[in-house]
């Protein structure tokens, strides 16, 4: 027997120092120490010895216990140091190789224009809201004093997605007018810009998709004066101190009275050239003093509180502002044209 356990420890030994795998080293865990293993099998003999040997063959048993024991633990910690090394040595870095430099976007030049309108805005005292571009007809029209059966609520201009014609996107940013009027306490200043939608053919100066800034204030006493100069401080921000303005009268169903306001045309100076039609102005937006009808529609008080409002097309801000000639370069997203803002 003490042969048996001497061989046992020398081929054992031998085996797991040449174990190459985790895997291999667990194999022959079980085969030499398993319950069915090797040395397990020579204990199962002890039985068959006689008393005086039993004890000396016990010990020199466990000795071979202990020594494989300690191979087993000695070759796992080697096999995971080395394991470690190549890891390390597969990954180094190696930190003088040039890097790639990665390409910055940049902000869209209409959205640039948007955020200097926000904060000239901002620094006026105004709140900016965020608009569902989803709408119902109530919202974009009914409230806005547009009833059934105004041209504007045609199927050939809006976008409608219910056959009963309440629910479309919306064609403007006023229906953010009444939004702001049925859940703020007065007084109300806020500015709201957003997507609108028309079914309109895409060319230089349309597109069915476009951005407008709503912006309206309601208070005691609020006039036309008020919106005027408000209006003249935000474009001379924009475009420059001697900006010069006109307003025109004109109609919307939500305000009385209305206008609209022109720039002069910065291409030439009011003389008139193609990029203002020979007009020698560019129509910017839209306003008015908001209609007796809405704000009373929304629980507002008209003998004591008035206001104005106004929608700016930011498009139009953008190409001016930037000196651009076609409306669709601002949608095509040719980096070659974005990256010169
Ligand atoms: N919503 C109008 C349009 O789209 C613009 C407007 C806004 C006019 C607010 C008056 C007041 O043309």
């Amino acid at each position: 027997m003490k042969e048996l356990l001497k061989e046992l420890r020398e081929k054992s030994l031998a085996a797991i120092a040449g174990a190459e795998t985790s895997e291999a080293l667990e194999a022959l865990r079980i085969q030499y120490l398993g319950k069915k293993g090797e040395l397990t099998a020579v204990l199962k003999q002890m039985g068959r010895l006689s008393a005086e040997e039993r004890p000396i063959m016990g010990q020199l048993a466990n000795e071979v216990r202990a020594a494989v024991e300690q191979t087993l633990e000695a070759q796992k910690k080697l096999l995971t140091d080395k394991a470690l090394e190549m890891k390390l040595a597969a990954e180094t870095l190696d930190v003088t190789v040039p890097g790639v430099e990665p390409r910055l976007g940049r902000q869209h030049p209409m959205y640039i224009v948007l955020d200097e309108i926000k904060s000239i805005f901002i620094g006026m005292g105004f709140d900016v809201l965020d608009g569902s571009e989803v709408e119902t007809s109530d919202y974009n029209f009914t409230k806005l004093n547009t009833d059934e059966g105004h041209p504007a609520r045609e199927w050939s201009d809006t976008f409608y997605f219910t056959p009963d014609s309440s629910i479309l996107l919306r064609t403007q940013t006023s229906p953010m007018q009444i939004h702001a009027m049925e859940t703020r306490s007065l007084p109300i200043r806020i500015i709201a810009p957003g997507r609108v939608y028309r079914k309109d053919e895409v060319d230089a100066t349309h597109s069915p998709m476009f951005h407008q800034i709503e912006g309206m204030a309601i208070d005691k006493g609020i006039t036309m004066g008020d919106l005027k100069g408000t209006l003249n401080e935000v474009v001379k921000q924009l475009f420059g101190p001697s900006t010069v303005t006109r307003f025109r009268p004109h109609h919307f169903p939500f305000t009385e009275p209305s206008c609209e306001m022109d720039v002069q045309c910065h291409k030439c100076g009011g003389v008139g050239c193609p990029t203002c039609k020979g007009e020698g102005w560019i129509e910017i937006l839209g306003a008015g003093m908001v209609h007796p009808k809405v704000l009373e529609g929304c629980g507002i008080d008209s003998n004591v509180y008035s206001g104005w409002a106004f929608g700016f097309g930011l498009e139009r801000l953008a190409l001016r502002r930037f000196n651009i000639s076609d409306l669709r370069l601002i949608f095509e997203n040719d980096v070659r044209f974005l990256e010169q803002f």
